[in-house]
Formats: structure tokens, sequence, C-alpha cells
């Protein structure tokens, strides 16, 4: 068991460099969209500040190349003072005299953001130096960024490598949560998987046909093993190759005697078409592009989840962005939230959906992680976890 923030002693008057995910998702002019991330983040921030620790916080937003004013924590920081009902202080570099400064001048229970680290390129190039140096300003660190701690950074990794450390309350409940599942899973298990990323999410299948009964596949996710069944996909989007990864996985869960489902109806367009109107077939045709899946596939995938003792649910079933093919994985959202399963929906995406559904009370546990969660499950272990000192019995 890795040591938790609550291990730490002592904490008055010392500087903890606490590394969040502040990756929220953004639209097209830059204002955010969803804080379920920051919001998960309080507790560990309000622990600290009780103990009367300086807190000085760290984190990315998106991938920027340099500086990008889109990308700045400062709006974050403007929230983080709401949320946690005291000033907070920001400070618009990472490294340097000045944060030095600043962080020398702090009193205890302050908190200071530091803005986006992802703005050094030293960061996403895990930079020693870089670390020592931003390491040289604290006296402990806390890994609080369960959403990024699959990412072998300079503040996520690099830090926890110098300087005595311990994981925040997300991160605990996140893994205890996750490794619960997969580990003693209330049965039957169905994981549910979909969206578009499938090079990153096929291996995980693999993992989800040894733990769970039963697989619901939808999304684009589908379209590629449609393909390594043999069956007509027209345009839809597949990656041509996964195809042959599919088709081992079809074959592993036919050798272990656990039921893949994949949609049976679909929500299309016609690629040539002017308007691209919904229609709704069981078959696909040359020019048809898979965008939701249809009515049938609903059901039937719904008579899977009522059935269910444990569902996780990452990736959703279609375009759900557009009204036009939204209805498949709401209608999933609903299904998942009034069943009696123990849930848990892992993926920025599919919370994203759940929120949309207006159904986020009624699930179980609503991961903060992405491709993280994923990982993790896939693992049962995340490098910038494995990396933080083990608790002292
Ligand atoms: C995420 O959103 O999955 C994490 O914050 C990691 O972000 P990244 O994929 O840009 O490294």
């Amino acid at each position: 068991m890795k040591r938790s923030v609550k291990d730490l002693v002592n904490l008055k008057g010392k500087v903890i460099l606490l590394r969040a995910d502040f990756n929220v998702p953004l639209d097209g002019a830059g204002r955010i969209m969803d804080l379920n991330r920051v919001n998960e983040s309080i507790p560990t921030i309000k622990y600290l500040i009780g103990q009367g620790a300086k807190v000085v916080i760290l984190s990315h937003l998106g991938r920027p190349k340099g500086y990008e004013i889109r990308a700045s924590l400062w709006q974050i920081s403007l929230i983080l003072m709401k949320r946690l009902n005291t000033k907070v202080y920001f400070s618009n570099k990472v490294i340097g005299p000045e944060v030095k400064e600043r962080i020398r001048s702090m009193k205890n229970g302050d908190v200071l953001l530091l803005e986006n680290v992802r703005f050094y390129e030293e960061e996403t190039a895990c930079d020693m130096k870089f670390a020592r140096e931003i390491a040289s300003y604290g006296d402990l660190y806390v890994n609080d960024a369960f959403g990024c701690s699959h990412r072998k950074h300079a503040s996520t990794y690099g830090l926890a490598r110098v300087l005595p450390n311990a994981v925040g309350l997300l991160v605990e409940k996140e893994t205890m949560v996750l490794t619960d599942a997969m580990e003693n899973p209330k049965r039957p298990f169905v994981a549910i998987i979909g969206g578009v990323k499938v090079p990153d999410k096929i291996k995980i299948l693999k993992k989800f046909v040894d733990v769970a009964d039963t697989i619901l596949i939808g999304g684009a996710m589908a379209y590629t093993f449609m393909l390594a069944k043999g069956i007509a996909v027209g345009e839809s989007l597949t990656y041509l190759d996964c195809v042959q990864v599919a088709s081992d996985i079809l074959q592993y869960a036919k050798d272990k005697g656990k039921k893949i489902l994949l949609p049976i109806d679909h929500v299309i367009v016609h690629k040539n078409a002017q308007r691209q109107r919904k229609v709704v077939v069981d078959n696909m045709e040359e020019d048809m592009m898979g965008m939701d899946i249809g009515p049938k596939t609903i059901k039937m995938f719904g008579e899977e989840i009522a059935r269910a003792g444990q569902i996780i649910w990452n990736g959703p079933m279609g375009l759900y962005e557009q009204d036009k093919f939204k209805e498949g994985t709401l209608k999933l959202a609903e299904v998942v939230a009034n069943s009696k399963a123990y849930s848990i929906v892992g993926g920025g995406d599919s919370v994203s959906a759940i929120k949309l559904a207006k159904c986020e009370d009624k699930i179980n546990f609503l991961s903060t992680g992405g491709g993280a969660t994923l990982k993790f499950i896939e693992d049962g272990s995340l490098c910038c976890i494995d990396v933080i000192q083990e608790k002292i019995r």
C-alpha cells in the first residue's frame, strides 16, 4: 500500500508540492466544460490547508506547444478560490527566482497555483534537472493527479524520485475502487467499451475477457470488430491495423466462454449524400457510415445491463456530441444509471455523456481518469503511483 497524505506528520509550515490533474475539457472558445477533476482535487488541498502546510500546486492543461493563453491555469485558480473559500495565489511561471521568492513568502495554509507545467518542454521529456529545480522549492511531494499518473513526466514522476512523497486522497480513492472492481467484481460483470481510440483501447479488451462476464462493444470500436467478423461496415471508421488484434480477442473470448456483443443495427449517414439524414439500418451498404448504435442494439445491450451486478463503462456508443447521433449513448447512460449494478464510468467522453444524460448522481463511481483509468485496469498499477513510497507499517 502506498503512503497516503494522511500518513505524513508535522506538516505545519512545510511546503508541499502537490501534483493535481486540472486537465479539464475546454470548448472552442476556451471555456471550461466540466469541473469534475477540479472538484475531486479539493479534499486533498483542504486536508493540507487544515494541517497548516503551504500548498504549491502543479498541473498541466492540454498539450500546448510552448505558451498558449488558452491553456493557462489562471481561470482554474479562480475556481479553486471559490471551492476552497480561501485566497489562491497564481504564479505565471513554474521555475525561477520569482517563484522561489513567492514560495518563501507563503504563510501556513496558503495555496499557490503554478502555471501550466507543460509550457516547459522539460516536463514531458521528464528532464531531471527541471524536476530537481522544482523539487528544491518544496519539502514533500504529493501525487493526486490520477488522470495523468500513466505519464512519466517531470512533475508526475521526476518529483517523486527526488522528494519524500505520498499519494493524495483522490489517487487513493481511484486505486481502491478500480482494484476492488477488477479483483472482486460483483457478477455478472458487464464491461461496456466504445469510443474512437481503438488502438489505445484494444488491449484492455483482453483484460476484460479475463475478468468480466460479458463485453458490449459500441462506438467506432465496434466497426473494427465487425470487420474482423467479416460483417460489412461500409465507410465507417475502422482501424485496419487493429483488425487482427480484434480477431484474436474474439477467438480468445470464444475459448474462454465469454460473451462479446456487437451492435446489430446502426444509425448511419450516406457518405456522399447532400443532406446527411439519419437512417437506421440492420446491414450497412458500401456508402454508409455508422454514427451510433440503433434501437435494437440499445435494447439488447440494455437487457445485459439490467442483469449485471457490476458495470464498467468507457467510451461513447456514437458521435454523441451531435444531437442526431446521441441517442444510443444517452439511452445507455440512463440504463446504466438505473440498473441495480455497481457502476463505474471512466474516460472524459463517457463522463460528459453521463452528465449530458443528467444521471451522474446515480452512478456509483465517476473516475477522473481517461487513459489512466484504462491503463490501471489493464495493469493494476500506474508508473507514477508505483514510484511513491510504500506505507510504513
Ligand atoms: C488525460 O486527460 O487523460 C490526462 O490529463 C493526461 O493528459 P494527456 O493525455 O495529454 O497526457
